[in-house]
This record gives structure tokens, sequence and C-alpha cells, in this order.
């Protein structure tokens, strides 16, 4: 088994049990408090160029979602659902901020995050950082990731969970999305957390 395959099946199993996890808590109540905490502090620069921290995000629910820019696929699908699960919304939800995270810090500097992002939704930031940032918040939020071995032209890809996290006005833990809900299904889960 090639390492690559190796790496795409340890994040086909995450997916999997997070994917579970999201079906099984989804319109139930919230399992912060339990064993698992997912989420924590983080300090990272913004796609606008501004140094920002969670605590700039307090008040308002988070919607971030672990990626990046030179992704062929999953990445654009999930930004697409999460912008339209927000555009059903419309103005309920205007106390939920969007947020992108790289996983590839490398090449998604703020000028790629913000030109990105911008083709998404209006209101979705890019955060990016240094490798020690991007890899602390990506281990409190036990996301998955791995940059593969560059190609002859030096391309590459990272291997990475895909999974939409909600987190609450006080930071804290609320919901994840798996790769299986769609933008209703967002729609509805986010009416009935923020409810
Ligand atoms: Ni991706």
């Amino acid at each position: 088994m090639s390492r690559r395959l190796a790496y795409g099946l340890a994040a086909l199993a995450l997916i999997a049990l997070v994917g579970w996890q999201a079906s099984r808590w989804f319109g139930a109540d919230s399992p912060a408090g339990e064993a698992v905490v997912i989420g924590g502090p983080f300090s990272l620069t913004a796609s606008d160029g501004r140094r920002v921290t969670d605590q700039d995000f307090r008040g308002r629910w988070m919607l971030i979602y672990f990626g990046f820019t030179f992704c062929p696929d999953v990445c654009p699908t999930e930004l697409a659902v999460m912008a339209a699960a927000l555009d059903a919304l419309g103005d309920d939800a205007a106390d939920i901020q969007p947020i992108l995270i790289t996983l590839d810090q490398e090449r998604d500097t703020v000028e790629v995050l913000r030109d990105y992002v911008a083709a998404f939704h209006p209101r979705l930031i890019g955060l990016t950082g240094t490798l020690a940032e991007i890899q602390a918040v990506a281990g409190a939020y036990r996301v998955f990731f791995q940059k593969t071995e560059p190609d002859a032209s030096g391309d590459y890809v990272v291997d990475h969970s895909s999974v939409v996290y909600l987190m609450d006005p006080a930071g804290d833990y609320v919901a994840v999305f798996g790769r299986d809900v769609d933008a209703v299904a967002m729609a509805e889960g986010l009416r009935h957390y923020l409810d």
C-alpha cells in the first residue's frame, strides 16, 4: 500500500467516524462537555491582513471549514454548501461568521485566500498562519491533514478530513456537519442549533 493510499484511507476512516457522529448528534443535545474537546484558542492571519484570535469571534457563531485553495474538488464543494446554507437562512445567518482555515499555508497567502473566499461568499473569511499556527488549530479541532510528496513539477495536494464545525458565541463546540450533509440539511441544522 502506498503512503498516499494509506493516508487517504486514514482520512476516509476519520471522515466516516465524524460523519457518523454528525448523524448521531444531528438534532440531539450538544455533546459539549463529553470526553473529547473540539476546538480551542487560535491566533492566525485573516484574509484582510489582520491578525485575529478566537477571542475576536466571541458573541458570534463560527462556522469553520479546514481546507486549501488548490483543493481540486472536496473543498470547493463544501464551501459551496456552506455558502448556500447561509444564503438559505438569509438574515437569520447574520450572527454566523463563516471561516475557511487553510491547511496549506505555504501556498495560501493572505492574497490567495482573499481572492478565493470572495468567490464563494461575501462574508466568508480565510485564515492562514505559520505552519506551527496551522498545526495548533488543526490539532485543537481534531483535523487530519497531510501534505503529499510533490510531483516532478512541484505540485502537491493536502489530504485532509472534511468537516464543517459549528461553534457557539462562547467559542464552544456545538456540532459538525459531514460530507453527507447538503445545503438544505445544513441550513436546517443551523436553524435548529441557533434557535
Ligand atoms: Ni480539500
